[in-house]
């Protein structure tokens, strides 16, 4: 399955067959960028980059790297996909210990697809009385926003397709894949 040195190769996982979305260097260059605003708009904070599991790994340890300030990383574990599609319901599998009340926390997503993950979570998080609340998504699917959510910062915006790569799997697998690769319709 795995792309040997040419990031033009298409990719199979399991049934599915994937082609290049997003290369290494692209989702690198935009990670950069995003972490230099960052730490600009947080110079002196101790922001709390929040990321949620298991998908925005990959982009927060990245992201948390490009940002050139002190700062605080928590993981939380929200799931709310089977296979290829959102199932609907959202499962909070593991929550945040720290106490945010009075933290400029930012938020750390993989993607946002209908919105409803980080809906559910950012409504939990208000609760804890942060002093801000700030969000970050490496990919939004712009089609698919079922539920209105404020997103600070979008690494891209891609079409309603599935991807895989650089954190995001498709049953488990693909999340090594440096750069993103998007479900081929040929099958
Ligand atoms: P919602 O619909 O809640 O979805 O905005 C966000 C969560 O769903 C997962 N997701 C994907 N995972 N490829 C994946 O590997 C995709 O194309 C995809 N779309 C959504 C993801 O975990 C995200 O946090
Ligand atoms: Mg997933």
């Amino acid at each position: 399955m795995y792309p040997g040195n040419n990031p033009n190769e298409a990719v199979n996982i399991l049934d599915l067959h994937f082609i290049p979305l997003l290369t290494e260097q692209q989702v690198q260059a935009r990670v950069h960028e995003i972490g230099a605003a960052l730490t600009a708009r947080f110079p002196d904070q101790k922001p709390l980059f929040i990321s949620i599991l298991s998908g925005a790994f990959v982009f927060a340890s990245d992201l948390i790297r490009a940002f050139k300030s002190d700062c605080e990383v928590g993981f939380v574990k929200l799931s709310s996909y089977t296979g290829t599609r959102s199932s609907g319901a959202i499962q909070t599998v593991m929550g945040l210990e720290k106490d945010l009340r009075g933290r400029h926390v930012i938020v750390v997503e993989d993607i946002v697809d209908t919105g409803r993950t980080l809906h559910f979570f950012l409504n939990q998080l208000q609760l804890q009385e942060p002093a801000s609340i700030c969000t970050v998504t490496f990919l939004r699917k712009p089609e698919a926003a079922a539920f209105p959510v404020q997103v600070d910062y979008v690494g891209f915006d891609i079409e309603d397709k599935f991807v895989v790569g650089y954190g995001l799997d498709y049953e488990g697998l693909g999340r090594n894949l440096p750069g993103v690769y998007q479900l081929s319709e040929q099958g």
